[in-house]
């Protein structure tokens, strides 16, 4: 490999794949060299952006032969390095390979292009009379590659699994440039190995996912919200409890804010609102339900809720009463995006642990005191509890740069303890590299290291990411 100079097969490569594909050196973009992780800025020798699965194809079997790392980059938003070039290395990104290839109204898929941002997918899908179920904050700038390849969970994983769930085929081409056609668009295919499964959730170490066949669902006839204040978390869990029996699979969302979120999401981050005052509660519960009929279902909805509250187990509530009340609901929950404004929180490192549900607030009263004892470090919570994942933002105020490792280790300690996991949904990228084996074991790593070497046997494809 050391027989190739990079520089001249860059140089090669940007002649073959067209100038308008190819961003080298210091024409590099700078969103190009860094995600939403708080990690510095890299420097790569080139970002291509190629426009076919051919060029993918050309572009990664050229990097193969000459031992020169790739990393896929959809839109950015990971936020755990996943998508930073290495130094030296390449960016591929699927700005440009966007698009919606086909919708089966019958079989109820979509066939899109890996660059295409999420929010596009959902639109496309809303205007087929169909509903594509993957939601998150960043909906507008992820692409649906990086979603599959993270294996995105986000707001309706309750209702309808994480991104895993929600795919039927892929297009993928391997690190040495081969293509493997696997969109298959029915619901049942057990002819031998599931490979798409490889692919999903690897954070581009083993394929770049270019094309992908979406699984739909029927567009709800009906949702309905509301924001309810509890105290104590055992009242939280009784919630989930009712909810889950009283809405049945029309349960769509169960998130929690704990009050120290709550106050900085609708206090600090501008033009923050609170549709419901918090009192002297210790969580609010945004409860969704999509259903069918709205005579019907709402009106259930509502009853429910009266009942929730008659009996003591709620102490306040809000329901929506209009799209505009969903949207602000919602927009309680989606504030934890400004948190990285420096009039906010500013530069802070962001959690997305899973436990076991009923361990939960067990973690957030070891570790928040541990945390600002040992560190000064601040701490909020708020997340999918009904998934068993929580997100914590902490932060030292003033600090010239956040104790990542510190602050870690009493996290990610206790999440060992209680059984739970590292990444529920947001992936290990670099940052949380030194964690895995607190939930995965040395056999299971092992496992995936071999699994690496047997695809991408010139370690060229995001390497030094998920582990060395
Ligand atoms: P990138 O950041 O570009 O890449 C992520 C990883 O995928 C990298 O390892 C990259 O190499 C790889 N990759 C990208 N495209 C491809 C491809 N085509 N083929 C192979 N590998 C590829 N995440 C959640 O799970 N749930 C949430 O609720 C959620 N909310 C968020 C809210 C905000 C405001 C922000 C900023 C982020 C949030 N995230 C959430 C994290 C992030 O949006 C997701 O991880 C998302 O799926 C990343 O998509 P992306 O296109 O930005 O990927
Ligand atoms: C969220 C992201 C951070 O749920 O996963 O807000
Ligand atoms: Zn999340």
């Amino acid at each position: 490999m050391a027989a190739y100079a990079p520089g001249e097969v860059i140089k090669q490569l940007a002649l073959e794949v067209g100038a308008s594909a190819a961003l080298v050196g210091t024409d590099v973009p700078d969103r190009n060299r860094i995600d939403w992780s708080f990690l510095p800025a890299s420097t790569p020798l080139a970002v291509f952006r190629p426009s076919t699965t051919e060029e993918v194809s050309t572009i990664l079997r050229t990097c193969h032969k000459a031992g020169i790392a790739v990393t896929p980059q959809g839109g950015l938003t990971g936020l755990c390095g996943g998508a930073r070039p290495l130094d030296g290395g390449v960016g591929l990104s699927m700005e440009r390979m966007t698009g919606i290839d086909q919708i089966d109204a019958d079989g109820m898929t979509m066939t899109v292009r890996a660059g295409t941002p999420l929010e596009t997918v959902q639109q496309a899908a809303e205007e087929a009379g169909l509903f594509f179920a993957l939601d998150l904050g960043a909906r507008g700038s992820c692409a649906i590659g990086g979603n599959l390849s993270t294996n995105a969970g986000g707001n309706r994983v309750i209702r309808y699994g994480m991104a895993r769930e929600l795919v039927l085929g892929l297009e993928v081409v391997l690190p040495d440039g081969t293509v493997l056609p696997m969109l298959n668009r029915m619901l049942k295919n057990n002819a031998g190995y599931d490979l798409k499964q490889l692919f999903l959730g690897a954070e581009g170490t083993l394929g770049v996912i270019t094309r992908a066949v979406l699984r739909l669902h029927p567009k709800p006839g009906c949702v309905a919200a509301a924001l309810c204040v509890v105290t104590g978390y055992d009242k939280v869990l009784e919630l989930l409890g009712t909810a889950r029996r009283s809405l049945g699979p029309f349960l769509s969302a169960f998130e929690v804010m704990w009050a120290d979120y709550w106050h900085q999401a609708t206090e600090r981050v501008p033009g923050g609102k609170a549709p419901v005052s918090m009192g002297d509660g210790t969580h609010v519960v945004l409860v969704e339900m999509q259903a069918l009929d709205d005579e019907i279902d709402v009106v259930r909805f509502d009853a429910w809720l009266e009942r929730l509250f008659d009996d003591g187990a709620i102490e306040d509530g809000a329901v929506a009463r209009s799209l505009t009340d969903i949207a602000d609901f919602w927009g309680t929950r989606d504030a934890a995006a400004e948190f990285a404004n420096p009039d906010v929180i500013g530069p802070h490192i962001s959690f997305d642990i899973g436990l076991p549900i009923r361990r939960i607030e067990e973690f957030v009263n070891r570790s928040k005191p541990l945390l600002l004892e040992q560190l000064g470090c601040h701490s909020v919570h708020y997340g999918h509890v009904g998934d068993g994942n929580i997100h914590i933002v902490a932060w030292v105020p003033g600090a010239a740069s956040q104790p990542l490792p510190a602050v870690s280790e009493i996290v990610y300690g206790i999440v060992r303890d209680l059984g739970g996991t590292v990444s529920a949904e947001h992936g290990i990228g670099l940052l949380k590299k030194p964690y895995l084996k607190f939930t995965r074991d040395e056999a299971q790593i092992d496992l995936m290291r071999r699994i690496k070497r047997c695809v991408d046997p010139n370690g060229i494809l995001n390497p030094t990411k998920i582990f060395d």
